[in-house]
């Protein structure tokens, strides 16, 4: 598929056609920022843009808590009530910083449940979702490895409790485990590694993200209706989209600066309401917190992980549960070879639209049994979400395609937003 035809950078001085001739990097944020966009996105669309910030936000502010804190088990949990007491601004840095993740997970799952709803993954950008899996993936561990650094009993007890999941794989799992740790059990050495591997995998985060960015100006921005802009001419081309600057510029600030104003409301009046109080208790080796959680955005998939509470033939229990937990996101990541559909938008597609919702719903509550005790009818609710998310992806999406009646879908986007906007009479 061509690209969408559009105007591109000329230098016009000869210093610009000096530099254009040995770095085109003027070109380069000329093509990014004037890049053709579909008219017609709607709200949904601003998330990536709020994710990068987010992910701007977490190196600046990290890297300055670096500076003041002490991987060392016996200095670390005190570090960190250094900065918060005696560090300039050191509280807000922190509190912005652990605030920031929950923003930036916060968002990602908008952005995902977006690209699951306007099939933003379906051909051509299949690219563009895997390299988006591919950054969950490292988001969730960078977010998990920073989460033990402060070296409260949540610090520890997580570590205990994910590395150990690795330790449930038959055979090669206590070796992995030893390898992960740096030793026999959560200690110095792992700390030491943990906060190298959370200060490099940001970076990592960042390299994805120019490739996803990459991605998509290839192949052009998906939009609500999921019809292709036309691409035979430019002048037609202009009839479906606006330039990003300054258009989507504005409007992503706009929403942005909202996002911010309840971002730094929690950070300042309530900016441990998302953490666990028993975190401000020193990492003890020898007590045990009566109720380990993780961070609220692992709870759906650590509700899947401890949803098997039985052994399966040869397979035991914590072993299914640790391949359940990796495999409803890997059946993520194969999502566009399964949705059958040649609907490309859930916008047309009536009966999508229902189990699209269950889909959501069932995340919340899965979420919610992730974060009570394993008791109950909680693992009885987890093993159902769990099936219905499998079902989702396994059965729903592709019996669906086939046997779907789906509406009519505009002829272009300069249609549908003629239709939302009519043009005005002179
Ligand atoms: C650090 C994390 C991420 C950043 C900074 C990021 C950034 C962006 C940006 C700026 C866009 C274009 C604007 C928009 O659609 O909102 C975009 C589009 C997209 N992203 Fe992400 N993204 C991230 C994570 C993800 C993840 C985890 C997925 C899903 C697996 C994903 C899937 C997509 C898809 C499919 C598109 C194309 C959407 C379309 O054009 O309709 N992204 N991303």
């Amino acid at each position: 598929m061509a690209g969408i035809p559009h105007d591109h950078y000329e230098p016009k001085t000869g210093i610009e056609k000096w530099l254009h001739t040995r770095l085109p990097i003027v070109g380069l944020m000329y093509d990014t920022l004037m890049i053709p966009t579909p008219k017609n996105l709607n709200w949904m669309w601003i998330w990536g843009i709020v994710l990068t910030f987010c992910l701007v936000l977490q190196i600046i502010t990290g890297i300055v808590l670096a500076m003041h804190y002490t991987p060392h088990v016996s200095l670390a949990f005190d570090s960190v009530e250094h900065i918060m007491r005696d560090v300039n601004g050191g509280w807000a840095l922190r509190y912005i910083h652990a605030n920031g993740a929950s923003l930036f997970f916060f968002s990602v799952y908008i952005h995902i449940f977006r690209g699951l709803y306007y099939g933003s993954y379906k051909a051509p950008r299949e690219i563009t979702w895997i390299i988006g899996m591919l950054i969950y993936l490292a988001m969730m561990a960078t977010g998990f490895l920073g989460y033990v650094l402060p070296w409260g009993q949540m610090s520890f007890w997580g570590a205990t409790v994910i590395t150990g999941l690795f330790g449930a794989i038959p055979g090669i799992g206590p070796i992995i485990q030893e390898w992960l740790l740096g030793g026999p059990a959560v200690d110095n050495a792992t700390l030491n590694r943990f906060f190298s591997l959370h200060y490099l995998l940001p970076f990592v985060i960042v390299g994805l993200v120019a490739v996803h960015i990459w991605a998509f100006h290839t192949t052009g921005n998906n939009n609500p209706t999921g019809v292709e802009v036309r691409r035979k001419s430019k002048a037609e081309a202009n009839k479906d989209t606006v330039p990003f600057w300054p258009y989507f510029v504005v409007k992503d600030v706009f929403a942005l600066v909202l996002i911010l104003t309840i971002f730094f409301a929690v950070v300042g009046f309530m900016p441990n309401y998302l953490g666990h109080p028993d975190n401000y208790i020193p990492a003890n080796a020898l007590v045990t917190p009566a109720h380990i959680v993780p961070e609220w955005y692992y709870l759906p998939f650590y509700a899947i992980l401890r949803a098997i509470t039985f052994d399966v033939l040869f397979l035991d229990a914590k072993f299914l549960g640790v391949l359940m937990m990796f495999g409803a996101i890997a059946i993520m990541a194969l999502v566009p070879w399964l949705d059958t559909s040649p609907v490309r938008s859930g916008r047309y597609r009536p009966t999508f639209k229902w189990f699209f919702l269950i889909l959501v719903i069932d995340f919340i509550v899965l979420m919610w049994c992730g974060s009570r005790p394993a008791e109950g009818l909680v693992p009885l609710v987890s093993l159902i979400g769990a099936i219905y998310w499998f079902g989702y992806f396994l059965v729903i999406l592709p019996v669906l395609g086939f046997v779907e009646k789906t509406t009519a879908v505009p002829e272009t986007i300069e249609a549908d937003f003629d239709a939302h906007y009519p043009p005005k009479k002179d």
